[in-house]
């Protein structure tokens, strides 16, 4: 049992492999917290709360001049008695109190985990694999509920949370804050790592000394966003990859966020991350109940490198399903950057040959297939094939596909309309609108509100139908642009600030209702890329294209961040024509390929248009891409060199018993009077001899670490190593 409560103390400890969390109801039911951090056995009370008589610190009991929410570090802190800081939930009553004095009133402990109505969570299999601690907590005056949620992972280093809010009081109730976590840390002497970008540059890594006050990643774009990542670490200054804390929280949630680092007076920290709360409310009446989104937390005390490996083995095992769970991943080919919205079914056909001929698994056929859609400007919404283009129909040519012995798959991006549509026409009033406000279009395309279920329902019976018309064993679910005008015709004024999360609710919905009735479907999801690159999507969706920038050395980068959080077999990345069509730039195809095969790999780009000598070439990298397909699939990623500190990115992918491992170097520009490279394996069993396929030399796993292994002297710019090694015995 990951979960202990001791009722004298009326402490809750909670702990996975390497970490304790711990929680202690005092006085008059303030729910405190008192740690998270590396694992202890017991806790005896070493760091009890402090109580110090502070200036300007308000007293609920005036007889305890000591006491005060001010500072005494909380699970869920409220506002209105004492507590000053960012609260982690706020409530409207009709009398326009915003005062809410949440106070213990039960607790329960299960082996188990419960499932979130509605939300995308990570899971179990079976009972044994976790524990949960549901903490009650009511206030009197409102009948406000709200149970905090905790389930620890006997496998994993991470413990989830989330929030339920019950109302069981009698009069209606406005939740405008409603996080799903919040965690008071003692001090303030750590970095804060997120996640920052654009379109076609994602994920890039912001590292900065926590200031005091307020700083934060959020979203309001109506998405997770390329822009920002609903994750943030605190880490303890000098962590790197391999040592150092780092706490981590990563929200299970695909739209508007925030996650936010507090510094307070007495040089605390409070840490929340939910729902943003700009644009947000949620109308609770007597009866109902809202569910927050899980937050997932991971303590490593070994540096980031660690972090990523639970993040990565949990998302991989935990929170992706079905049937590709498992299954190694198709390699594509996708037409987008081939022919983009002018292709036939001869020209595709004759791309997709080729593919077959090298090896390539999957074809995939992009934007432009459905209305009449020649450029960006129409047909989102009516999907029915474009009799113009695909004059024998989808069935037909997806037949010519998988006759050749491949797979078909088929792009969409079911969540838009063009107003130059004929769903658009028929129904005006089924996009994100507000009455008498000008519609924004981005990409030309308006969105719809999947707030609505009969909206939800075009999409199913849409999707639904197109699948069921043709051998499609793929779909890549796009979606290219933000949300504005966020409100609903069929919602009232008083709840059309529930719109954005009502939105993400039908979407996870819709998902949920196609990926069950398609399991033969791998989805892979997209928005322009990796701007909705979240553990929400994963959940439905195990992997993801991440990013618009097929340029590889822009990948280094793209690549290394996601790897942060997201495994790489959920990572989509292609080989693309050079120069690349994003940024221009022209890389030799070994390192487009050994970027590529760094993640989930295909390829985007006309393949009859490749010289012999290419060709080869390609068939080459899928091939050996077959080999190691599972070790890059489903093995662990170690980061050994940083794209964003310097010419050189390496990283090393090592089979789960440590007996086979792949090493990819890759050095951007050449420079003059260069050093002689060498290069330190991570990951390996240092007792084990590894055979190296490329020379056939043997070195111990100790010295392929330790040492390392000196490069050969390549010239040029933008090369790459890609390197097998596998043990043999001694
Ligand atoms: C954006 C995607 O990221 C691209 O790969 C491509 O599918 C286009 N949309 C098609 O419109």
């Amino acid at each position: 049992m990951g979960i202990h409560y001791d009722e004298g103390s009326q402490v809750f400890h909670l702990q996975t492999p390497g970490s304790s969390y711990c929680i202690q109801i005092i006085r008059d039911g303030y729910v405190g917290h008192i740690y998270w951090g590396r694992r202890i056995a017991v806790y005896r009370n070493s760091i009890p709360f402090d109580f110090i008589d502070r200036g300007f610190s308000p007293n609920p009991d005036p007889a305890d001049r000591k006491f005060s929410l001010d500072n005494l570090p909380q699970e869920y802190p409220g506002y209105g008695n004492g507590d000053f800081g960012v609260p982690a939930f706020q409530v409207s009553q009709p009398n326009g109190s915003e005062i809410c004095d949440l106070r213990y009133r039960a607790y329960r402990i299960y082996a188990g985990k419960p499932k979130l109505p509605g939300l995308p969570t990570t899971y179990i299999e079976q009972e044994s694999e976790a524990d949960t601690l549901e903490i009650e907590l009511q206030d009197t005056l409102t009948g406000l509920r709200a149970t905090l949620i905790y389930t620890v992972f006997n496998e994993h280093d991470a413990i989830v949370r989330s929030v339920r809010f019950d109302h069981t009081g009698s009069e209606n109730l406005l939740l405008t804050r409603a996080l799903s976590a919040s965690i008071d840390f003692r001090d303030d002497q750590y970095d804060m790592l997120t996640f920052y970008g654009a379109h076609t540059n994602e994920r890039n890594i912001a590292r900065r000394p926590l200031m005091p006050g307020i700083q934060s990643a959020e979203s309001r774009r109506g998405a997770s966003s390329p822009q920002q990542n609903p994750f943030l670490a605190l880490l303890r200054p000098g962590t790197d990859e391999d040592n150092g804390e780092v706490f981590a929280l990563n929200l299970v949630y695909s739209g508007n966020f925030i996650a936010q680092a507090e510094v307070q007076q007495y040089r605390t920290t409070r840490v929340s991350i939910g729902i943003n709360p700009f644009g947000f409310s949620w109308q609770l009446t007597p009866g109902e109940s809202f569910q927050t989104p899980e937050t997932v937390m991971v303590y490593s005390a070994q540096g980031l490198g660690g972090m990523s490996r639970v993040f990565n083995r949990l998302y991989r095992t935990r929170l992706c399903r079905g049937k590709f769970r498992d299954a190694e991943r198709p390699v594509l080919i996708n037409n987008w950057e081939a022919t983009y919205f002018d292709f036939n079914a001869d020209t595709i056909e004759a791309i997709a040959r080729e593919g077959k001929e090298l090896g390539m698994e999957l074809f995939v056929l992009d934007d432009g297939w459905f209305g009449k859609r020649d450029n960006d400007l129409s047909s989102l919404g009516d999907w029915t094939v474009d009799q113009r283009k695909l004059p024998e129909g989808l069935d037909n040519l997806a037949r010519r596909i998988t006759g050749m012995g491949m797979q078909f798959g088929l792009w969409f991006e079911p969540e838009m309309v063009s107003p130059d549509s004929d769903l658009y026409r028929r129904h005006p009033e089924w996009c994100l609108h507000m009455a008498d406000r000008p519609r924004t279009v981005g990409r030309n395309q308006l969105v719809l509100d999947l707030s609505r279920c009969d909206v939800c329902d075009y999409i199913v019976g849409a999707i639904s139908d197109i699948l069921s018309s043709a051998p499609i064993t793929y779909v890549k679910w796009d979606m290219n642009r933000h949300l504005t005008e966020i409100g609903s015709a069929l919602l009232p004024a008083e709840r059309q600030r529930e719109t954005g999360h009502r939105y993400i609710l039908g979407l996870y919905k819709v998902m949920d209702e196609l990926t069950s009735a398609f399991p033969d479907v791998l989805f892979e999801s997209c928005s322009s890329g990796g701007g909705r690159y979240d553990a929400g999507m994963l959940y439905y969706m195990p992997q993801t294209w991440a990013s618009d920038n097929t340029d590889a050395i822009s990948r280094l980068k793209i690549q290394y961040g996601n790897s942060m959080v997201y495994p790489a077999v959920s990572m989509g990345a292609h080989v693309s024509s050079v120069p690349n069509h994003q940024v221009n730039r022209v890389t030799p195809l070994d390192t487009r390929g050994h970027v590529a095969m760094s993640g989930n790999f295909g390829y985007e780009l006309d393949l009859t248009k490749l010289s012999p000598e290419e060709k080869l070439t390609v068939k080459h990298q899928i091939a050996l891409y077959k080999e190691i397909r599972p070790l890059i699939q489903f093995g662990e990623f170690y980061r050994i060199l940083s794209p964003f500190e310097g010419n050189e990115t390496a990283w090393a992918f090592v089979s789960a018993d440590q007996n086979e491992a792949v090493l990819a170097f890759f050095r951007v520009l050449s420079q003059p009077g260069e050093r002689v490279p060498v290069l330190k394996c991570k990951g390996l069993n240092p007792d084990y001899v590894y055979r190296h396929y490329e020379t056939g030399q043997v070195y111990g796993g100790d010295e392929l670490m330790y040492a390392g292994l000196t490069l050969p002297r390549i010239k040029g710019d933008y090369i790459s190593l890609f390197w097998r090694f596998s043990r043999v015995a001694e």
